[in-house]
């Protein structure tokens, strides 16, 4: 039940800290540390590669995932769209893990590679919100993302228990391996959960930046570098789903070689800046959009700011800053589909559940 929030988008935007938390104590053992089932870690580490299988949010959340298991894990990973690796699958290890991200566990899509890979006789980890969705039943082994039932058509805190439980695997592993992961993750996520809060407290405030750069606007451009990109992807398809603007996620670098050339005046730029390494070269981008009459909108992080950014959010690991700059984008795009009189929860010509190929 939505109780008094107006939609469940923003009741399900709200309830990210709350989800990350429980995820914790789901995934700790009686002494406080992080725990997987071993048969899924014993996979995991029998793996020469590892093939993330999902569609649209959950395919942006395995992009994340990747950077965890490649960095703490150090097994490679390629991430696939579903329907693509159906007709295009590309050369196979010897040794490869699949793993089939999807919130309702019922995508045709994604099913689809998995009866493939089964038939192929490989092993398949689902991870799923739904408890015996089909995904789940037909694949080996399932990780659950404990987030309640999504009703929004905008995949939201399904995202967020995503990136979590991708972490928690990556982290699990790499321990399990006995590499050295410097990584306190429980304390980390419980300092994302805090960080979402703050973040879910200033509606206000991502309410204004839509009224400041996407009132009348027919489009508008996410950019990002790193892993900052994958976060404009996903902003970038929240915004175009219940808002109808068409909007595009960029990696900052790609600009110059096309994209920059629909950039008129006033077109919104939201950047994001979370990222130490590439934090010179973003802004070296919103520069050069600036420079092309864009309206830019920095979104960056506590540490990394400076005077021109619109919003700074709160600081958190590096590799986790993704379960929190998505939030203002979530409520950007909730903002605006709102102030667009668009049915924010039941956007039109989409399901929630993608159940045909
Ligand atoms: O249930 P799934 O995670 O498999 O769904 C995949 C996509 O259909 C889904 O993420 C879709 O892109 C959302 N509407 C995005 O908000």
């Amino acid at each position: 039940e939505k109780g008094t929030y107006p939609h469940y988008m923003l009741k399900e935007i709200d309830e990210q800290p709350l989800v990350i938390r429980r995820l914790i104590q789901k995934y700790q053992d009686e002494n406080g540390e992080l725990t997987i089932d071993n048969e899924i870690v014993q996979a995991m580490n029998e793996a020469d590669r590892i093939y993330i299988i999902a569609c649209g949010t959950s395919y942006h959340a395995g992009l994340v995932g990747k950077q965890f298991i490649e960095k703490w894990a150090n097994i490679p990973v390629e991430v696939h769209i579903a329907s693509e690796f159906s007709y295009n699958m590309p050369l196979l290890s010897e040794k490869p893990l699949f793993i089939y991200i999807s919130q309702s566990g019922e995508t045709a899509d994604s099913r689809a590679v998995l009866v493939r890979t089964k038939e192929l006789g490989y092993k398949a980890l689902t991870i799923t919100n739904v408890p015996g969705s089909t995904l789940s039943r037909e694949a080996d082994y399932t990780l659950l993302l404990h987030a309640g039932p999504e009703i929004a058509v905008a995949s939201t805190k399904a995202y967020t228990a995503q990136l979590a439980v991708l972490a928690i695997l990556a982290v699990v592993t790499a321990k399990a391996k006995g590499l050295d992961v410097t990584i306190d993750l429980v304390k980390e996520l419980g300092i994302v959960a805090n960080a979402m809060e703050t973040l879910c407290d200033a509606k206000g405030e991502m309410e204004a930046i839509v009224r400041e750069y996407l009132a009348t606007t027919r489009n508008c451009f996410f950019i990002g570098r790193a892993v900052d990109f994958y976060v404009c992807l996903e902003g970038a398809l929240k915004l175009k789903e219940i808002s109808y603007i068409q909007a595009e996620g960029f990696a900052g670098g790609e600009l110059k070689h096309g994209t920059i050339a629909l950039i008129e005046n006033g077109t919104p730029v939201i950047a994001l800046a979370t990222q130490e390494h590439v934090n010179l070269s973003i802004r070296g981008n919103v520069k050069e959009v600036v420079a092309r009459g864009a309206n830019p909108c920095i979104i960056s992080m506590k540490g990394l700011e400076t005077e021109e950014d619109r919003y700074v959010i709160p600081a958190v690991h590096p590799m986790l800053t993704p379960l929190v700059s998505v939030v203002p984008l979530q409520l950007i795009a909730y903002y605006a589909a709102l102030h667009r009189g668009c049915d924010v929860d039941k956007p039109r010509n989409l399901a929630k559940s993608v159940t045909v190929e």
